[in-house]
């Protein structure tokens, strides 16, 4: 079973289209070394109509893949299992408080959480909708299940719980959700 994920900086001018664009294509130089170091050169790595990342089927197998991108940060994942992966800036002007996506007894799990956890837990529930595909249309069915550990937070999401590994990258976080032993995950950065 192979979990990659990569991060990798965008550097430059990050404003209007420009830097979208930038973002972008940073973000598809993730996904390429991600395949790369799954030892399994290039994949077409294709969306649904939705914009939903479409599992790639090969002579050796099934790859799933996903990506997420923040001002000045991208996150690419390629898997032999169902994943999902966000980044978020803890430099973001604001940062939501957990009442605002989590109800009364998901905050009874979570306790006084400061804004950086705060910030972690909604990274997580991204990356489980990531990986069922579905976005943040069902973020009120995504929820937490257990009290949160500081690298690690389980989610309940259609009827099952699903694992989410959580990271720091400088002053990033970033949530890997896989079924995949949670002490594989490793993340290694795209060369410059
Ligand atoms: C998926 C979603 C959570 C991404 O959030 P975001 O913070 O805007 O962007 P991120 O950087 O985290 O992720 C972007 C990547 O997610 C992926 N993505 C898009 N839709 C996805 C989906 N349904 N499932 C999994 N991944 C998805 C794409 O690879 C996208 O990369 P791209 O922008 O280069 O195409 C959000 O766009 C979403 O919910 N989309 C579905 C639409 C939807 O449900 N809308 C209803 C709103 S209530």
């Amino acid at each position: 079973m192979t979990l990659v994920v990569v991060q990798a900086g965008v550097d430059g001018d990050l404003r209007g289209r420009q830097g979208v664009a930038r973002t972008r294509s940073r973000g598809r130089e993730a996904l390429r070394h991600a395949a790369e170091l799954a030892s399994h050169g290039p994949l077409p790595f294709r969306v649904s109509g939705a914009g939903a990342p479409l599992a790639v089927e090969t002579p050796d197998g099934r790859w799933y893949w996903s990506l997420a991108n923040t001002r000045g940060r991208v996150v690419a994942a390629v898997s032999s299992a169902p994943v999902g992966v966000d980044v978020e800036s803890l430099d973001r002007p604001r940062i939501a408080p957990a009442r605002a996506f989590c109800d009364e007894a998901e905050l009874r799990l979570i306790g006084n959480a400061d804004p950086a956890r705060t910030l972690a837990l909604w990274t997580a529930k991204e990356a489980v909708l990531k990986k069922a595909g579905c976005g943040i249309a069902e973020l009120r069915e995504c929820r937490v299940a257990r009290r949160p550990r500081p690298a690690r937070v389980v989610l309940e999401h259609r009827g099952r719980l699903h694992r989410v590994t959580l990271l720091r990258v400088e002053r990033h976080v970033v949530a890997v959700a896989s079924d995949l032993d949670p002490r594989a995950v490793e993340i290694a950065e795209v060369p410059r």
